[in-house]
């Protein structure tokens, strides 16, 4: 992964770590959807081992640990932070960046909640994780689309992550690997009284890792006048979130 980006970003999730898991009321649904998902499509109860990529503050592990059995798990997050959940959880810590720390091997569920987005490359992280997985063992991983926060895109910010990632693409990338379980998408709208409480939405939620930008009087107001202008209706302003998903399963 792309060094400067990797410690921006970990800096970013660090900083909003207190803030996060309240503030993340999406990623929390994705988290919940994802987890029930791999239960009702046909996941055993109970793993040998499990290995959690960009863990934060635990909406996923909550969930895996609420429906599913675990003899080991390891939860990673490039944020040492994270080591609170994994002792939250009564998990293995493994801090670093997801790309680059030495994985466990042959885990039979390889899992991960709106991380993937960070990568440069998620469709190489998927087929890595593919061909990591035990025979039988199960990945249910989900990240971003193309339409994740597109106001932002289309009033100039960087603050969108570089490795969004649509349901076919996903699909594409370990389908040669793994028979594909189920693949989705869905676009949500939240609202907000102004430009600037989306950015102190995105602070909360450790997004502006890659938004560099130093704001003076004059790009905030222009910032400000332009998402107003494309984006504000009698509800606020809009912020698109666009999660995608996949389960797989490894042929035993
Ligand atoms: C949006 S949060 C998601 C947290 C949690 N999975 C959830 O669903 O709420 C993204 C997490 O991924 C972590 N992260 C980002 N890039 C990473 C990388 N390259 N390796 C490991 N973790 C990473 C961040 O530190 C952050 O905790």
């Amino acid at each position: 992964m792309n060094a400067p980006l990797t410690s921006r970003v970990q800096r970013s999730f660090s900083r909003s770590f207190r803030s996060y898991h309240d503030s993340a009321g999406q990623q929390a649904q994705i988290a919940e959807r994802l987890a029930c998902d791999l239960h009702k499509t046909g996941a055993p109860d109970h793993f040998r081992s499990a290995l959690e990529f960009g863990c934060g503050t635990g909406h996923l592990t909550q969930q895996l640990c609420a429906r599913f059995a675990f003899d080991a798990l390891t939860i990673n997050d490039l944020s040492p932070e994270a080591g609170e959940t994994a002792v939250a959880f009564g998990a293995d810590f493994l801090c670093g960046d997801a790309e680059t720390v030495p994985w466990p091997a042959q885990p039979n569920l390889i899992a991960s909640a709106s991380m993937i987005q960070w990568l440069p490359d998620p469709a190489a992280f998927l087929r890595r994780s593919a061909h990591a997985l035990a025979p039988g063992g199960w990945l249910a991983v989900s990240g971003f689309g193309p339409r994740q926060y597109h106001e932002l895109v289309q009033v100039g910010s960087a603050a969108a992550a570089p490795g969004l990632c649509g349901p076919d693409a996903m699909a594409a990338a370990v389908s040669d690997v793994l028979d594909v379980v189920s693949v989705g998408e869905t676009e949500q709208q939240m609202h907000f009284p102004s430009p600037r409480q989306v950015l102190e939405h995105l602070r909360r939620t450790g997004v502006n890792g890659r938004a560099q930008r130093t704001w003076t009087k004059s790009t905030l107001s222009t910032f400000t006048r332009e998402y107003v202008r494309q984006f504000g209706s009698d509800a606020g302003v809009s912020l698109t979130y666009h999660p995608t998903w996949i389960i797989a399963r490894k042929p035993g």
